[in-house]
C-alpha cells in the first residue's frame, strides 16, 4: 500500500475534527465532509485539503473513508443511499468507522461494503477529545484480518494502541466493555468524595494520598479535583453517554450479561439530565450527590 494512500473522513466534530488534521499532518491527500459545510470549510482552508458538498463525494476514488458521526443513524446516513459514502468508493477501498454505535449497525454496514466489494471496519476510539488532539486514542476494531492489516498504517496517524478484536461488531462490543467499566468508576469516585467530604475529611488531600494505593484510577488521576470543584466541561457529555450505556444494556439484553451497576448509573445520568446537565461531562455524577 502506498504510504499516502488518499483518504476522506466523514463527521468533522469534536473527534472528528483533529483525528483527520492528524491524517492531513502526516502527508496524505485529504477530502472531507461535514453536515454543517462552515466546519469543512474551515478543515479545507486550515489544511489544504478539498471539501466535498455529500459523503459520496467526498469518497469518490479514496483509498479509505473514515467516519465520525453520532450514533446508529447518524452513521446509516453517511453511508447508505444515493449520496452515501459507499456509492462513491471505488472496488477495494476501505470503510473505517470511529463512531460508537451498535454492534449491530456494524455488521449490517459491514455486509453492505461486502456485497459492493468494499472493506468495513467498526472502529470506536478511547481518549477522549485531548486524546484525538494529542493523536493518542486507543482503537478497537472489528473486521477482517486482511482488511485490518491495510487499514493500520492509517489510523496510526492518531492511535496510540489499536488492535484487531474479532469480526464485524467486536470492536464496538469492546468500546461497550469500556463504557461499562467508566460508569461504574465515576459513580464510585463520586460516592467516595462525597463521603469525604461529608465526614469533614480535606477530599483534596485523601485523593493525593489514596492515588498511590490501589484505589487510583484514571478517573481518580484526572478527574476527581475538578469533580470536588464542580467543574464539568471536560469533553464527553452526559448525553453521549447515554448513548453508549443504551447500546450495552441493548447489547446485554441480547446476550444474556447482566449490567445491574450500569443499568443504576444509566438512571443517575438521567437525573443529571434532569437538573440541566445533559452536555456536562461525565464526571457530573457527583453532582446528584451534592444537593
Ligand atoms: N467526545 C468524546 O470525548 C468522544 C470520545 C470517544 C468517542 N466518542 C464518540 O465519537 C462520536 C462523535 O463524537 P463527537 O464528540 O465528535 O461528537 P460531535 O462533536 O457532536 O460531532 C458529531 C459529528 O457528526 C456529524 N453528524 C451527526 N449526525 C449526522 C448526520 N445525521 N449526518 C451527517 N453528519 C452527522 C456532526 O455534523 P455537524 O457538525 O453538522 O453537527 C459532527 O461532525 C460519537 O459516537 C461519540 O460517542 C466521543
Amino acid at each position: 500500500m502506498s504510504a499516502k494512500a488518499s483518504v476522506a473522513f466523514i463527521g468533522l466534530g469534536v473527534m472528528g475534527y483533529p483525528t483527520a488534521g492528524h491524517l492531513a499532518r502526516a502527508g496524505r491527500p485529504v477530502s472531507v465532509y461535514n453536515r454543517t459545510a462552515a466546519k469543512a470549510e474551515r478543515f479545507a482552508q486550515e489544511f489544504s485539503a478539498s471539501a466535498a458538498p455529500t459523503p459520496r463525494d467526498a469518497a469518490e476514488g479514496c483509498d479509505f473513508v473514515l467516519s465520525c458521526v453520532g450514533n446508529d443513524d447518524d452513521l446509516r446516513s453517511v453511508t447508505l443511499g444515493p449520496t452515501g459514502a459507499f456509492a462513491g468508493m471505488k472496488k477495494g477501498a476501505i470503510f473505517i468507522d470511529h463512531t460508537t454505535a451498535s454492534a449491530q449497525v456494524a455488521r449490517e454496514l459491514a455486509t453492505e461494503a461486502k456485497r459492493l466489494g468494499l472493506g468495513f471496519i467498526d472502529a470506536p476510539v478511547s481518549g477522549g477529545q485531548a486524546g484525538a488532539e494529542r493523536g493518542a486514542l486507543t482503537v478497537m476494531c472489528g473486521g477482517e484480518a486482511a482488511d485490518f492489516e491495510r487499514a493500520q498504517p492509517v489510523m496510526a496517524a492518531y492511535a496510540c494502541a489499536c488492535r484487531l478484536m474479532g469480526p464485524s461488531g467486536a470492536g464496538q462490543l469492546t468500546k461497550m466493555v469500556n463504557q461499562i467499566c467508566i460508569a461504574g468508576l465515576i459513580q464510585s469516585l463520586s460516592e467516595a468524595l462525597a463521603f469525604a467530604t461529608q465526614a469533614g475529611l480535606d477530599a483534596s488531600a485523601v485523593v493525593s494520598l489514596l492515588k498511590n494505593g490501589t484505589a487510583q484510577s484514571w478517573q481518580m488521576e484526572n478527574r476527581a479535583e475538578t469533580m470536588l470543584r464542580a467543574e464539568f466541561d471536560h469533553g464527553f457529555a452526559v448525553e453521549w453517554m447515554r448513548k453508549d450505556l443504551a447500546i450495552c444494556l441493548d447489547e446485554a439484553r441480547r446476550n444474556g450479561a447482566r449490567l445491574p451497576v450500569a443499568a443504576l448509573v444509566d438512571q443517575f445520568y438521567a437525573g443529571v439530565e434532569k437538573i440541566g446537565g445533559k452536555r456536562w461531562d461525565t464526571s457530573s455524577l457527583i453532582a446528584l450527590l451534592q444537593r
